[in-house]
């Protein structure tokens, strides 16, 4: 579903991505961990084209997004771009609307579904994530686990096929990570391909499939997490 290889990235003079190869089947699960400030998010900003890389290669099931450094064209990449979803750190749900509206606006603005249909959708969606009953609440009327969930289901209304987390647990209790972690699982069982960035190794433990760490631009180590 993910292909990466050989992405570098600079800011300027600093390079932050130096060769950068990393591939996620359909249905997996894999976790990037590393220090601060190895690139980990810059990565994950790249393969939703929010940064642009000026070597190496990503592939979105199938299609090339970029090849040896070259982009393709805008409407690939909007097409391309339809694939992916993405969970910020913070969540980024718009404040000024309702946790129903935060949902749709995607679907009806993007992907041109009618706003009747996109809204039985979503509260499929707000169902499944146990939060049929918060539609109409606002962002600052929510906790924070339930603020991530309804990120988690923005992103979902879109139908992606690889989704990214950028430290999805950061702001959660332990139980609640629990309830994420689960969340991830089910998902990926339905064959959602998971790209997620955390410093948690509880929550990565319980979560991946493959853990990689990253250091300073690259991917260090891989290793199978087999469950116990
Ligand atoms: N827009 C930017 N302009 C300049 N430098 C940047 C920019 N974004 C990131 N960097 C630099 O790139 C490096 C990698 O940053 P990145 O956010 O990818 O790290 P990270 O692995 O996600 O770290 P953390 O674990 O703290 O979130 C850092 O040295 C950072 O200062
Ligand atoms: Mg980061």
């Amino acid at each position: 579903m993910l292909k990466v290889e050989k992405l570098y990235k600079s800011f300027g003079k600093t390079e932050v991505l130096k060769g950068v190869d990393l591939q996620i089947a359909s249905g997996e699960i894999v976790v990037v961990v590393g220090s601060s400030g190895g690139g980990k998010t810059t990565l994950l900003r790249s393969i939703n084209y929010l940064e642009k890389c000026h070597r190496g290669s990503i592939m979105i099931d199938g299609e090339y997004l970029l090849r040896g450094g070259v982009y393709a064209p805008k409407e690939k990449i909007k097409e391309i771009r339809r694939n992916i979803g993405l969970v910020f750190q913070g969540f980024n749900l718009f404040p000024h609307k309702s946790v129903i509206e935060n949902l749709i606006e995607a679907p009806i603005r993007v992907l041109k579904q009618k706003p009747e249909e996109a809204k039985k959708k979503a509260e499929e969606i707000l169902n499944f994530l146990e939060l049929g009953d918060k539609a109409n609440c606002y962002p600052y009327e929510l906790s924070g686990g339930q603020k991530q969930r309804v990120a988690i289901g923005r992103a979902l209304a879109m139908k992606p096929k690889l989704m990214c987390f950028d430290e999805p647990t950061s702001a959660l209790d332990p139980a609640l990570t629990g309830e994420v972690a689960k969340l991830i699982k089910s998902l990926s069982s339905e064959g959602m391909a998971m790209l997620i960035i955390t410093h948690d190794m509880e929550f990565a433990k319980m979560v991946a499939d493959r853990i990689v760490s990253m250091n300073q631009g690259k991917i260090l180590e891989e290793h199978i997490y087999a469950e116990a």
